[in-house]
């Protein structure tokens, strides 16, 4: 069994066993400015500190280096030096990046990171003319999960990807709905999806249930210095 990365967040590691499993898709999910980006850049510099080096996709063109500073502190160096970056600019590079993935992940690899892998997507199905081409978009989301799915397996690493949903409010109470939410769900061994709360900087966390783990709900403070377990004062 090959070593597990630590997200950082105590209450997640201990429900995943020590944190990301090699071969499996993680799902992080949640609303704008809910952490996604720096638990997944967390994962990033626990990868690095085992010696193991990280893909990172960034879609948004939203990787801070200043965030990384932050994290790795004195070993700001080292860390940054084990992060390849790549910065797809619309769903087609996205796609490109997703089909070669085999060609940057050499076996110094311990993650890959593809953040926010939705929203490239949701800016193509903007455009879209007609139902067909936003069909044809779904499929195409869909495929990229199953080689995801796929090469995870192959390479034996764990990747994180990250969704960005929005709020759509019912009559009754905010239902939050995740874009292509079945698609992403449908490949992912575990979802993690990150909520809001009346307290600022502080985000709920559940570890949804899937075959594997049992749901997990716990607090996260969003810090300077990363995002890590936090006991709400009531
Ligand atoms: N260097 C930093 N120091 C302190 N807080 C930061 C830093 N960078 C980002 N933040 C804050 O952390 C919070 C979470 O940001 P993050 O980018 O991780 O969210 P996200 O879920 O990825 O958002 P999005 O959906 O827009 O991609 C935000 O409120 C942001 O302002
Ligand atoms: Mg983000």
């Amino acid at each position: 069994m090959k070593t597990k990365i630590p997200t950082g967040c105590a209450c997640i590691d201990t429900a995943l066993e020590g944190g990301l499993s090699s071969g499996s898709v993680n799902l992080i999910y949640g609303e704008p400015e809910t952490g996604k980006s720096t638990l997944a850049l967390q994962c990033a510099f626990r990868c690095s500190l085992q010696g193991l080096k990280t893909l990172f996709v960034d879609c948004d063109n939203t990787f801070s280096t200043e965030r990384l500073f932050h994290l790795a502190a004195e070993n700001f160096d080292s860390v940054s030096e084990m992060i390849l970056l790549m910065k797809p600019v619309d769903f087609n590079e996205q796609t490109f990046v997703v089909d070669h993935l085999e060609d940057y992940i050499t076996k110094n690899f311990g993650l890959v990171v593809i953040d926010t892998f939705n929203s490239l997507y949701r800016a193509k199905v903007a455009e879209a003319s007609s139902k067909t081409a936003a069909f044809t978009l779904n499929r195409e989301l869909n495929r990229q999960m199953a080689v995801i799915a796929q090469t995870a397996k192959m390479l034996d690493v764990p990747f994180v990807v990250t969704s960005q949903v929005k709020s759509v409010f019912s009559d009754i109470s905010p239902l939050v709905v995740p874009v292509a939410q079945r698609i992403l769900k449908f490949w992912a061994d575990t979802v993690i999806s990150l909520k809001p709360t009346d307290t600022p900087s502080v985000v709920q966390a559940v570890l949804e249930k899937n075959r594997n783990t049992q749901e997990v709900s716990c607090y996260l403070r969003i810090a300077e210095t990363g995002i890590y377990e936090y006991e709400l004062p009531y």
